[in-house]
């Protein structure tokens, strides 16, 4: 069932998701060489918290943290821990979720520390502009596989790897609605997109080949050949007049100059 969403309803999505994009400028303020990812995800919980909301991620199907935080071969769902330190030339990606006035905010952002390698630098800027062309897709009229297809062609023309095993989703009063979004597909297949319709897109791009495996603590997902993995997540409503972004990357890379 995909639920459309009202004006309103839409509004409060936005309002999760710049509070989002809020608490991701401000850990991405605290990602220093030293910092271990516990220390980011209690910084993310406070100013969840002090800002009315809840971490929508605490708790769900029993993941034990506010944020997902998933450095270089993590691909995502990293959890926080003591044992991980940031490093100068680490790439650093931050999955935060929300939870107020009945609805879900859920974004992502792969942050550089420091001078990264010219290759982390380029995997991240194309991973960006993959999300940036499925989300040109996101319009009434196109299907779920216009999208895909964006994301998917985009990221390949570099060689990079699309992860396939996750991938994006309805958003609303709950974190994870139909339909599904993946980032690989055909144009012209899967669900009509229709006004009203809100939705996750997450491309999950491999510096390496594609392929990922599960760790034993049962979250993390790392890429098999260890090469370094990108991940970035954003909010769009489909309007009359084309993609409405919910979430605000302005509001990480202005805190990031
Ligand atoms: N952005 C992620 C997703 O869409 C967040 C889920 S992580 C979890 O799946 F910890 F909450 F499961
Ligand atoms: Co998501």
């Amino acid at each position: 069932m995909i639920y459309l969403k009202t004006e309103e309803e839409i509004e409060l999505l936005r309002e999760n998701n710049i509070l989002v994009s809020k608490t991701l400028a401000e850990v991405g303020r605290h990602i220093k060489p030293g910092v271990t990812t516990k220390q980011l995800d209690r910084i993310i919980e406070d100013f969840i918290r002090s800002h009315g909301a809840t971490p929508a991620f605490l708790g769900y199907q029993g993941y034990p943290a506010s944020a997902c935080i998933s450095v270089n071969e993590q691909v995502v769902h990293g959890i926080p821990s003591d044992n991980i330190v940031i490093k100068e030339g680490d790439i650093v990606s931050v999955d935060v979720g929300t939870f107020m006035k009945g609805f879900v905010g859920d974004s992502a952002y792969t942050f550089a520390v420091g001078e990264v390698s010219s290759d982390a630098r380029q995997l991240l800027e194309v991973t960006k502009e993959a999300l940036y062309r499925g989300t040109a897709q996101a319009k009434v009229g196109n299907r779920v596989g216009d999208i895909s297809a964006a994301v998917q062609d985009y990221a390949e023309s570099f060689g990079y790897g699309v992860v396939r095993e996750l991938e994006g989703h309805g958003l609303g009063r709950k974190m994870h609605e139909e339909p599904g979004v993946p980032n690989y597909g055909l144009r012209g297949r899967g669900p009509l997109l229709k006004e009203g319709m809100v939705i996750c897109i997450e491309p999950m791009i491999t510096m390496g080949n594609r392929a990922i495996v599960f760790e034993r603590d049962g979250w993390t997902v790392r890429t098999k050949d260890r090469k370094p993995a990108a991940h970035y997540e954003f909010a769009v409503a489909i309007r009359k007049d084309g993609p409405d972004v919910l979430t605000d990357f302005r509001i990480i890379e202005d805190s990031l100059i």
